[in-house]
């Protein structure tokens, strides 16, 4: 969703907030605006439309000379995507600029208390009503009208500023919404999100909620919320800036999907050890890991596939009831949570609102909180009790797919894990799936090299506008993902159906020439598969298969087209079947035109609820 970009140098500012904004097109957004100092004014372009706008709206940049700037790409909340709500914001007297990500909830009141001090709106944003709450405030430190302005703030906030009166100067402040600075060779900067700082630095100081930061070329003092002086460490990212580039693909999504094998061996690889699955990080004792009555997986959209997938194989391996819920839902539901739930929050972003929103309330019912997160630093990361990070490094594109492979591979690991200290495995099975899970990677890396057949299907199929996945336990939730892949990026209708359930309903929805797409890698449910794809056959449905080596042979009897994946051990299955998906998907997508990596009305991290 929204991004903030902001820089500080001795070189000029306009054109690196505008590659830093184009770093961050990827989150989703509809209008885009900069601000720079020039010394003596406070200069704003902005625009309801692209990046791409923007720059020629200001040559590149040139027509805003000065070498202090913050830069926004806005995902409309209060107010349409226009020129006037596109942020930076001005406040009423115009000393001040405000960027701001997140949501200030108590805005219509404090906006009406502005109002009664004489103050006028331009937008509809709650942004604006940041910009004269600190305006309000402001005598002649910005430091303290920033500090007392958001202390009446509701909601969340990451806010960039800056004032005519410290021409040199950018502040910032967050509440459960990121910011990271970046500490340069003769810069710092400013971003929402590492993506827009890498060509810069990999240097980092992730602000923590309530912290202020004020950010000049050569220097970045950070204070408490109190402002009170603090220190903290500066990090180094390791990804570098290439890997939020696209490398020769036509798109993000076609590289990341490329990038699963190495993305899932860095997440699988350094918690293996001699044979044994070693998570490090985290703080579970063996006596809370037995003593657990129920553990909640609690996530959004693709995330919560990867729940589903975890609660079939650690019901089956830890024995221990697995509730899944969408983060959404969890929230408003009263849930049965208390000291003895571990609640696994599932998060790419790690800073999904509705993910964020469970998480507190599961910590506030007593639940102990475990995160699987790609995103160091993030909010969830922060509040968790602990955290497993995925290594999938940047992803860029809307539609997850390392990240979805990537979180898998973190919770297979967790099921083996538990299950070893709940002794529900036995010592050869354990054996084996740690050599299974060895393997994963050099798999996955040859189920890519199987692209020319799933272009080929795209081809015959890309026409088609209803599309039904159907598959059982492990496939079932494979089936969701991989019917989410293909509606969020080609548009085509699709629905996803526990295969015994076609009957209770949805096969009236079958006539001849559906596209019928069957998950059955999942051995011991296979013949109960095949017996539903007979009945969605008999009424004209086409059928494209996708299962295993081991199930080829029953699955070629009644299907029109079948993709085959390698055999392995049905844990992991869920690995190697969702890549024919997610490359589908892709080419149909491709094949229909669609904006693959920004799908319509989408955004990367959804911050709001
Ligand atoms: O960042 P998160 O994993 O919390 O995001 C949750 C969903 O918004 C996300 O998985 C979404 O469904 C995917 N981008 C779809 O491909």
């Amino acid at each position: 969703m929204c991004g903030i970009v902001g820089f500080a140098g001795h070189s000029e500012a306009a054109p690196v907030l505008l590659d830093g904004l184009a770093r961050l097109e990827y989150r989703g957004y509809d209008s885009a605006g900069v601000v720079v100092c020039d010394g003596k004014d406070l200069n704003v372009v902005k625009t309801k439309g692209y990046v791409e706008e923007l720059s020629k709206l200001t040559d590149g940049g040139k027509t805003l000379p000065g070498t202090v700037g913050i830069g926004h790409t806005r995902w409309a909340t209060h107010g349409q995507p226009t020129d006037t709500n596109a942020h930076p914001h001005l406040s009423f007297h115009g000393s001040l600029a405000v960027v701001h990500n997140g949501i200030i909830e108590n805005y219509a009141k404090l906006r009406e208390f502005l109002i009664g001090k004489g103050y006028a709106f331009k937008s509809e944003t709650d942004t604006e009503v940041a910009a004269n709450m600190i305006d309000y405030y402001y005598d002649d430190d910005i430091l303290k009208a920033v500090a007392e302005a958001t202390r009446r703030m509701e909601g969340s906030y990451a806010l960039g500023i800056v004032c005519k009166d410290v021409p040199d100067t950018i502040i910032a402040t967050r509440k459960e919404s990121p910011l990271v600075l970046g500490i340069g060779d003769g810069c710092n900067l400013l971003a929402s999100d590492v993506a827009a700082l890498l060509r810069y630095t990999r240097n980092v100081i992730y602000l923590e909620d309530g912290e202020i930061a004020e950010i000049k070329a050569d220097s970045v003092q950070l204070y408490s919320a109190e402002l009170e002086r603090i220190e903290k460490p500066v990090s180094t990212v390791d990804w570098d800036v290439s890997a939020a580039e696209k490398g020769g693909y036509e798109h993000f999504m076609l590289k990341e999907i490329m990038e699963q094998p190495d993305a899932v061996r860095k997440t699988i690889s350094p918690r293996l050890k001699d044979g044994r699955v070693v998570l490090d990080g985290i703080r579970l004792t063996p006596e809370y890991v037995k003593n657990l009555h129920k553990i909640y997986i609690v996530a959004c959209g693709s995330s919560y596939h990867v729940g589903m997938v975890a609660k079939y194989n650690m019901e089956k391996l830890v024995r221990k009831p697995v509730e899944v819920a969408l983060a959404s839902e969890f929230r408003y539901c009263d849930p049965l949570v208390d000291e003895n739930t571990l609640v696994i929050c599932i998060s790419q972003s790690g800073t999904t609102a509705d993910t964020i929103a469970a998480l507190r309330q599961a910590k506030k019912l007593g639940a102990r909180i475990l995160s699987i997160v790609n995103v160091v630093g993030s909010v969830i990361a922060e509040e968790s009790d602990d955290v497993l990070y995925t290594w999938a490094g940047p992803e860029i594109a809307v539609a997850t797919t390392k990240a979805y492979s990537t979180q898998l591979a973190v919770t297979y690991l967790l099921t083996l894990y538990m299950a070893e200290i709940c002794g529900t495995v036995t010592p050869e099975k354990y054996d084996w799936a740690v050599r299974e899970l060895e393997a994963l990677p050099e798999k996955l890396a040859k189920l890519l090299d199987n692209v020319d057949q799933i272009q080929y299907l795209a081809s015959i199929y890309f026409n088609k506008e209803d599309i039904f996945f159907i598959g059982r336990n492990i496939d079932y939730a494979l089936s969701l993902e991989g019917s989410l892949k293909l509606k969020e990026i080609s548009y085509i209708h699709s629905e996803a159906y526990a295969a015994g359930e076609l009957k209770h309903g949805t096969i009236s929805l079958i006539e001849p020439g559906r596209l019928v797409i069957s998950v059955a890698s999942y051995t011991p449910l296979v013949p109960k598969t095949v017996s539903n794809i007979v009945e969605v056959k008999t009424r004209g449905a086409e059928i494209l298969s996708i299962t295993t080596e081991e199930n080829a042979a029953d699955l070629a009897k009644v299907s029109d087209n079948m993709i085959v994946i390698p055999d392995a051990m049905d844990l992991f299955l869920p690995s190697l079947a969702i890549v024919p998906m997610q490359l589908f998907a892709y080419y149909v997508s491709l094949m229909r035109g669609c904006s693959i990596d920004k799908p319509r009305n989408l955004a990367k991290s959804v911050t709001v609820e």
